[in-house]
């Protein structure tokens, strides 16, 4: 099974990544990959229509570092979105990836390259974990609006290093993956 872990974080070395670093070694026997989207080029949806046309076959006019993007996201069976919690919503680059997904399906649904995926959601944040709501309610609506699986979500709460590697923070990542794994 691969895993594409798309990370939001601006910080390599920070809460999220650390996070996600535990999740990938949870995840075992699968093929998992991180990309970390802060630092590359990646523009918003620009909302051309040129992907609803159908001649894009999932492809977007954009020619910027979502392209290679698809590609990884259309060969992952599951899809894991990490970020940080910033102003109780997702990064910017985050918020970027999710819009640019819009070329892999048409509205006349002669295209879909999202059913079927499985997408879980990992976060961090500085307060409780309640400042993730919107998030996963938004990932949620998107999971029934394109017919993903929506697989879970991961949270973090008050976070720094050490209370990731808390008992039950671990815990949670092991029940978290075995959760996304069985899911198949
Ligand atoms: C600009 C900014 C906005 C933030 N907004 C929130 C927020 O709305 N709610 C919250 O709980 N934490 C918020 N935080 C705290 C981060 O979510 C938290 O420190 C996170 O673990 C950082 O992860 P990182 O090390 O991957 O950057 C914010 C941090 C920054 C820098």
């Amino acid at each position: 099974m691969k895993v594409t872990i798309f990370n939001g974080t601006p910080r390599r070395n920070g809460n999220t990544a650390e996070l996600t670093k535990c999740i990938a070694e949870c995840l075992r026997g699968c093929d998992v990959e991180e990309v970390f989207l802060d630092g590359l080029s990646l523009s918003g949806c620009k909302n051309c229509g040129a992907c609803q046309k159908g001649a894009m076959e999932g492809r977007c006019s954009v020619e910027d570092d979502m392209i290679p993007l698809y590609e990884k996201f259309v060969e992952s069976d599951a899809i894991i979105l990490a970020s940080p919690v910033y102003m109780w919503s997702f990064t910017a680059p985050a918020v970027a990836f999710l819009t640019r997904l819009h070329a892999l399906y048409t509205e006349d649904h002669s295209h879909n390259l999202i059913e079927g995926k499985r997408i879980a959601l990992a976060f961090t944040m500085g307060d409780d974990e309640f400042v993730a709501a919107q998030m996963v309610n938004s990932v949620m609506f998107f999971c029934e609006y394109f017919k993903a699986e929506y697989a879970g979500t991961m949270c973090v709460p008050f976070a720094s290093k050490d209370q990731i590697h808390r008992h039950l923070y671990q815990e949670k990542a092991k029940d978290f993956a075995a959760a996304l794994i069985a899911s198949f």
